[in-house]
């Protein structure tokens, strides 16, 4: 199975947020079960600065776009079984910020048609292409509209990942042609349209073969209005293909026992480390040294959807309890106001350092004793999983992956890896915090039991790598594991290879999506309201996990062999692989300035 993965930022190259982490670890684990992956990044200028000395010119071609004609330069690196593609265009990619320019959308429209024009020059031409959120869901799109002439693009099945539906790449209906070279049937038939602006993400959800949120949770809170961002009725709409698969982290990465930034390792069996790591939070926070009293730690985007209005809400009172309160992150102003302002109202008792720190935050998820996460909507979350690695016990809202990873401490059995409140309350929020507070205070033997729960558990990519196999297997038709020459040779010719997925995937979209608005059925139940509902007296109200989507077959054992890889040698490649190390590549787009050097 070969696959390719575009994604706009990837962990160690580039990142902003979550999804670097995501797109940094989970291809390599993929790898890891015998598929053929590749992913494709953008060659930021960061890229070029911390990696251009290990980068290896591929090749260069040109990409139309509407009336442009753009250099797209292909270096390539490979690392853990997996081969990076970088494309390089200066004018577009070589400034200082991932996003954030005015012309992002040109700028990843550019790179989404760049992956599929690329596609000759890759290694191999794949049986899916997995793209991500907004910055490359025009990639299933460019598919499908280059598919109506040439047939090879029809071969590709297309697997979209949402990370945040709150982010759609939504533009002005006038740009179509112009920014993104498609056709007005996109828009009239409203594939690609919404509340009359082209919404690039709302496109991929229709043109995609299957999508995925980022927990079995999101998928179904996507189906309703309160998270969907409007887009609720075209997720019940393609509930069909729609399946939730949690997110993993690098467990090699963030392993107490090993990671060199931490000031001691320490592991379950011998916690004594943590004891350090803490008092080393506390010195360099300007912390009170007092062992005994729980650290409860915050890494966060300082954004309302993280649930602070929470926090602010019932500050002091969380202070007067016996805890310490360290918060890292920074975003809007008015976060970052209250938290400095607070933080002097409890000198040695709460600290906050308004940055993007990786350092610190290592020192607070190995220092500190809890973990604060109250989220009003969390598509997955990391934080709360590297958190529960590092032992420290998270205090998280009942949504999204924070549902799905931490389950509610129930002392009369002594069960739970953490502790976890329903409603968007501040009073619920502090009945919690006030449990886990005086847990650790009074009976520490229940909460190391507990603190050891939480580090045990498996967030490894191991489990949902084989969720992706088993998607990209349904979409192609082709078995996971693969088969193999030896097994069975009856029933060889009967397995549903490449030809037999299930809709044709070159028929134009445009025929089978009605145009807006969509008729949304009607039966959904309504969501739970945001905020306002009565606080239940037991913060842990003991519901159900919620049930995956589409529920997927178990994870394959993961032995399978690799399929004989046979080569494709692309039409039209160029001398690729000459050995040629020319990592900063000039750029020779005619009648386009380089954008710096
Ligand atoms: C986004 C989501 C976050 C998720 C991450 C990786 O950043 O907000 O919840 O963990 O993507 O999928």
């Amino acid at each position: 199975m070969k696959i390719l993965y575009a994604a706009s930022e990837a962990v160690p190259f580039c990142k902003t947020g979550g999804l670097a982490d995501v797109a940094g670890s989970l291809p390599a684990a993929l790898a890891a079960q015998g598929a053929e992956v590749a992913v494709v990044l953008p060659l930021y200028q960061k890229v070029k600065e911390k990696f251009g000395d290990q980068l290896y010119f591929e090749c260069y071609d040109y990409v139309d776009l509407a009336w442009r004609h753009s250099y797209c330069g292909l270096f390539s690196l490979e690392r853990d079984g997996v081969t990076w593609y970088f494309l390089d265009n200066e004018q577009y990619f070589n400034r200082p910020e991932l996003y954030g320019y005015m012309d992002d959308g040109e700028r990843f429209g550019f790179f989404s048609r760049a992956v599929v024009r690329m596609l000759p020059h890759f290694k191999f031409w794949p049986d899916v292409l997995h793209c991500n959120d907004w910055q490359t869901a025009l990639v299933p799109i460019y598919l499908k509209d280059d598919g109506v002439r040439e047939d090879r693009f029809r071969s590709i099945r297309t697997v979209l990942s949402i990370h945040n539906i709150e982010y759609q790449g939504r533009y002005n209906p006038q740009v179509l042609g112009d920014l993104f070279g498609l056709d007005h049937g996109w828009a009239d038939d409203g594939t690609i349209l919404m509340d009359g602006d082209v919404n690039l993400l709302k496109g991929a959800i229709l043109c995609a073969d299957a999508i995925n949120a980022v927990s079995p949770t999101y998928a179904n809170e996507l189906k309703t209005p309160y998270f969907a961002h409007r887009l609720d009725g075209i997720m019940r709409r393609c509930s069909y293909k729609l399946s939730g698969v949690l997110n993993g982290i690098d467990v090699k990465r963030y392993d107490p026992a090993t990671d060199p930034i931490i000031a001691v390792n320490y592991s379950a069996g011998d916690m004594a480390g943590k004891q350090a790591d803490k008092a080393e939070l506390q010195k360099l926070m300007g912390l009170r040294q007092e062992p005994y009293v729980p650290v409860v730690g915050m890494v966060s985007r300082l954004v309302s959807h993280k649930g602070l209005d929470l926090v602010c809400e019932v500050l002091h009172d969380m202070m007067e309890l016996p805890m310490q309160l360290v918060i890292l992150g920074k975003g809007d102003r008015k976060y970052e106001e209250f938290f400095q302002w607070a933080a002097n109202q409890y000198p040695g008792r709460m600290a906050v350092r308004l940055d993007y720190n990786e350092e610190l935050s290592m020192a607070i998820y190995a220092g500190a004793d809890l973990f604060l996460m109250p989220s009003k909507s969390e598509p997955c979350g990391l934080s709360q999983m590297i958190a529960m690695r590092y032992g420290t016990v998270p205090i998280v809202r009942e949504t999204g992956g924070l549902k799905d990873t931490v389950q509610p401490y129930e002392a009369w059995r002594d069960a739970g890896n953490g502790f976890t409140f329903a409603n968007y309350a501040g009073s619920d929020m502090l009945y919690v915090i006030r449990e886990a507070v005086y847990l650790y205070k009074d009976y520490p033997d229940a909460f190391a039991r507990l603190r050891r729960r939480a580090m045990e558990g498996d967030f490894s990519w191991a489990r949902s790598a084989g969720d992706y196999l088993h998607i990209y297997s349904s979409v192609t038709g082709q078995p996971w594991p693969p088969v193999t020459e030896e097994a069975e040779p009856a029933p060889a010719e009967e397995a549903p290879v490449q030809e037999a997925p299930a809709e044709e995937a070159a028929a134009p979209a445009q025929e089978e999506t009605p145009a807006e608005p969509v008729p949304a059925p009607a039966e959904e139940a309504p969501p739970e309201p945001a905020g306002e509902g009565p606080s239940a007296p037991e913060a842990v109200p003991a519901e159900e996990p919620a049930a995956p989507v589409e529920e997927l077959p178990a994870a394959a054992p993961a032995k399978a062999k690799k399929p004989a890889a046979k080569k494709r040698t692309a039409a039209g490649k160029t001398s690729a692989k000459t050995g040629r190390k020319t990592p900063a590549k000039k750029q020779t787009t005619p009648g386009k300035g380089t954008a710096g050097k």
